[in-house]
Parts: C-alpha cells; sequence; structure tokens
C-alpha cells in the first residue's frame, strides 16, 4: 500500500501546521498527514516547523521555549498567509488529534533544531495515549537520540529515520543504530533507485520529502518507495 502524508496539513491552502491546514488536508481523505511538534515554556506541546515564529509574524522574535501557551494564543500567524486567517494562533497537538480520524496515519515529526527539548518524548507518548494513537502513528526526527528516548519509552512504536543530508550507506546507519527503525525518511533530493533498494533489502520502508512535482512522485513510486510526504494535494490525496 502506497502511504502518502500531507506535509504539514495542507499548506498551500492554509497557513502550515495550524487547524485550518490540517481540515484543509483532510478534506482530501489524505491516508497520512505530517506534523512537527515542539515545546512551550509551561511544556506545552505545539505544531510549528520553525523555533520562533518571525516566519509568519514579523513582530514575534522570541523562541516557542521562551512562551507560554497563553501566550502563543495571543499571536496571529494567519494573516501573514491570508487576511482571512487574521488571528489564528498554532494549534496543540491535542487539538489536532481530536480532529483527526483513526484510519488517518499520523506522522509526528520531533522538532529538534536548534532547541533540544529535554522530556519531549515523554510528554509525546502521554498525549498519544490519551488519544488512543500509539498503534496508527510514526514518530520521526532528525535527531535520532530522540528517537532513542522513546525507544526506550515504548519500544513497540514506529520510528521513522529522518536524513536531511546524504550520508553513506543511510540503511547501514540505521542498522548500526540498534533502533527499530519501522521507515527511513530520506530528503527526496537523492533518493534513487539503489538507495531505495538497498533500503527495502534492510526491511526499512522509505518515506521520501517533500515530493511535490507529479513527475518525480511517480519516478520514486517506480523505485519502490512507500509513499512520500508532499504539499501537493493532488499526491496526498486518497485514492
Ligand atoms: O517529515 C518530513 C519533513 O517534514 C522533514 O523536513 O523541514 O519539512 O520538517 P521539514
Ligand atoms: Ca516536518
Amino acid at each position: 500500500m502506497v502511504l502518502n502524508f500531507a506535509h504539514r496539513g495542507s499548506l498551500t491552502e492554509a497557513p502550515e501546521n495550524t487547524i485550518p491546514s490540517f481540515e484543509k488536508a483532510l478534506a482530501h481523505q489524505p491516508k497520512g498527514m505530517e506534523l512537527d511538534v515542539q515545546l512551550t515554556k509551561d511544556q506545552e506541546l505545539v505544531i510549528c516547523h520553525d523555533a520562533k515564529l518571525t516566519r509568519f509574524n514579523k513582530n514575534s522574535k522570541k523562541m516557542i521555549q521562551q512562551l507560554t501557551w497563553e501566550e502563543i494564543q495571543q499571536i496571529d500567524i494567519g494573516s501573514s498567509f491570508n487576511e482571512k486567517y487574521k488571528g489564528l494562533h498554532l494549534c496543540r497537538l491535542e487539538d489536532v488529534l481530536s480532529i483527526t480520524p483513526p484510519e488517518v496515519i499520523l506522522n509526528v515529526e520531533i522538532k529538534n533544531i536548534p532547541v533540544i527539548y529535554p522530556g519531549i518524548e515523554k510528554r509525546l507518548l502521554d498525549c498519544l495515549e490519551k488519544y488512543h494513537r500509539l498503534d496508527n502513528v510514526i514518530i520521526s526526527s532528525f535527531d535520532h537520540m530522540a528517537l532513542q528516548n522513546i525507544s526506550k519509552l515504548h519500544p513497540a512504536l514506529r520510528l521513522g529515520m529522518l536524513f536531511h543530508y546524504r550520508i553513506l550507506n543511510t540503511w547501514k546507519y540505521a542498522q548500526a543504530s540498534d533502533l527499530p527503525i519501522y521507515s527511513i525518511h530520506p530528503n527526496q533530493v537523492y533518493v534513487d533507485q539503489t538507495f531505495v533498494q538497498s533500503c527495502k533489502e534492510a526491511r526499512y520502508l522509505v518515506y521520501p520529502y517533500t515530493v511535490n512535482d507529479k513527475d518525480r512522485y511517480e519516478q520514486l513510486l517506480s523505485y519502490g518507495v512507500d509513499g512520500v510526504f508532499s504539499n501537493n494535494p493532488e499526491i496526498f490525496q486518497g485514492q
């Protein structure tokens, strides 16, 4: 089965990683949906790609880790996308969990650059357990120590190992980590047939990111990838 993920919701249709973005994505009935999680000053799990909100609101200069959930709710991150989203603020992981049907596989990415959030793994698992989400989720991260922390707390959880740069023998690195890695999530720019075949022979699923071009998507499918992360509804919509 090919499993494609709506990347940060549907970020061409609404501000990325927000409730409207996830609602827009869900309207396309994707099999999977991806989001990025971080921790506020008061330890709330919030959904955001960047460590601060300046890209969405130039007046907001503080890091997410310096802001409380109460303060974050006062920061408009919608009007820079479109005036009709004026007043929109970040959402929490539990807000997304409460609107996502159980049949949609969530990929929760633990963000770690440039901030490492001590204790985020336990908070994440507690939240997923509360919403009965431990069986239909993939936890991914570029921070492989965060994956190790998740594995120690919940050995059966599906782990996605993210790779931004091309490294030598990615699949051997995953094997040598001794972690129960479920899937390899490489930057799509360097994925070729040999890469996919080697990962598959090592028994890893392969989900490249971020694949928006239809021709490139078809090419990756012909190499044998198991799905992709995409901003393009034509690619991530359920079939
Ligand atoms: O999880 C795939 C992809 O989202 C990783 O890169 O920078 O978009 O979070 P980024
Ligand atoms: Ca991400």
